[in-house]
């Protein structure tokens, strides 16, 4: 067993609901189960390229923050260590700072690390790691598209907000009898379309996993008016591929303003747009994630006991388990366009504009 006394956590990537949980869950096992000191590292990995931010975690610090979204540490998606970037005779430089990390984390005498983000982050976690850093992960995404575990926290939530707000957009599509456009996030997998637009009753769902074309959209909301409906909600996934004619579009505007700009040309309907964006990001974390986060940051603190380095905690067949980093990260988890929850909803007339 590794003889640990101090060890360093970090949260990297996009926030997600249920951070602070598995924050919160590491510094009370690492403190009550081990007797470990913790110290907070802020901004994922840069808070190492400046070590005299962090600060040490007690129990007072993390009490209260379980149902707190965002990161009590802060967080960024550009701090790669491997690839630092810096000015230099007025122009940008980039260069390899993982030694300067690796240093400044054993000056601050941390002994082992707990990074908690998503791919790119875990990428940095593994090199750090083949560099010798005791390290482990904790995955975490609202796009739940890691193929490593079953689920990310965070997906629970914004599919929560992500359904909250088709069930609003609902009652004054059908006032209006309009089109309504809902773009979700996802990047480039649909699994925020594809629930939301499942327990949001969407007529319309688009993901990238599954090529639309306009004419499929138009025939689906005319059989819908042939139905008497007057009003279609169509969910968008914002990584959804564009059909070839829509490729002339501005990428400049959210995908949801194109198909939505794109479906009122063709079908002269009323069509109105609601761009999610950042509200799948916020808020209080659901009970699931919650729970989920806590099992997260106990098993993180178990895994560096253990002596488990370079390994990612993950969630398989309701289980918490560990698997190695490496073999984690560049996996993506996307949606089966022939798989049982596509089926499901096809059986029940939604339409994939395919
Ligand atoms: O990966 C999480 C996510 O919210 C994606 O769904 C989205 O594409 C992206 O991050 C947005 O990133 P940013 O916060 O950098 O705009």
């Amino acid at each position: 067993m590794p003889d640990i006394h101090c060890i360093g956590i970090c949260t990297g990537g996009g926030d997600a609901p249920g951070l602070n949980a598995v924050i919160r869950a590491a510094v009370k096992a690492a403190i009550l189960k081990y007797k470990w000191k913790v110290i907070g590292i802020p901004d994922g990995f840069d808070g190492i390229i400046w070590p005299e931010r962090s600060h040490e975690l007690t129990l007072k610090d993390v009490s209260g923050i379980l149902p707190r979204g965002g990161t009590i540490l802060g967080t960024t998606n550009r701090g790669n260590p491997f690839k630092y970037k810096t000015e230099g005779n007025g122009q940008e430089v980039v260069r390899d700072i993982s030694d300067q990390v690796i240093a400044n984390a054993e000056k601050l005498g941390i002994d082992a690390i707990i990074s908690i983000g998503g791919d790119g982050s875990m990428k940095i976690a593994q090199e750090l790691f083949r560099k010798g850093m005791k390290i482990v992960g904790v995955p975490k995404t609202i796009d739940n598209d890691l193929s490593a575990t079953e689920v990310t926290f965070g997906f629970d939530t914004a599919l929560h907000t992500a359904t909250d707000a088709v069930d609003k957009i609902h009652t004054t599509a059908e006032s209006h009898h309009r089109v309504m456009v809902v773009e979700v996030m996802g990047r480039d997998a649909g699994w925020i379309a594809l629930g939301a637009g499942l327990a949001g009753g969407a007529h319309i769902i688009l993901i990238p996993e599954i090529p639309f074309t306009l004419e499929k959209i138009c025939e689906h909301l005319a059989l819908r008016e042939r139905y008497g409906k007057r009003f279609t909600i169509v969910v968008v996934a914002e990584g959804v591929k564009l059909p070839a004619e829509m490729k002339h579009m501005s990428r400049s505007m959210p995908v949801g303003n194109m198909v939505g700009d794109a479906i009122a040309l063709i079908s002269h309907k009323e069509v109105r747009v609601s761009v999610l964006g950042h509200i799948q990001r916020g808020g209080s974390p659901s009970p699931y994630d919650r729970i989920l986060a806590t099992r997260f940051g106990v098993a993180a603190v178990d895994l560096i006991a253990e002596g488990g380095f370079g390994k990612m905690v993950c969630l398989q067949q309701e289980c918490i388990r560990a698997v190695d980093i490496a073999d984690a990260v560049g996996r993506m988890k996307t949606v089966d366009p022939d798989g049982e929850i596509v089926q499901a909803a096809r059986a029940i007339g939604i339409s994939f504009g395919d």
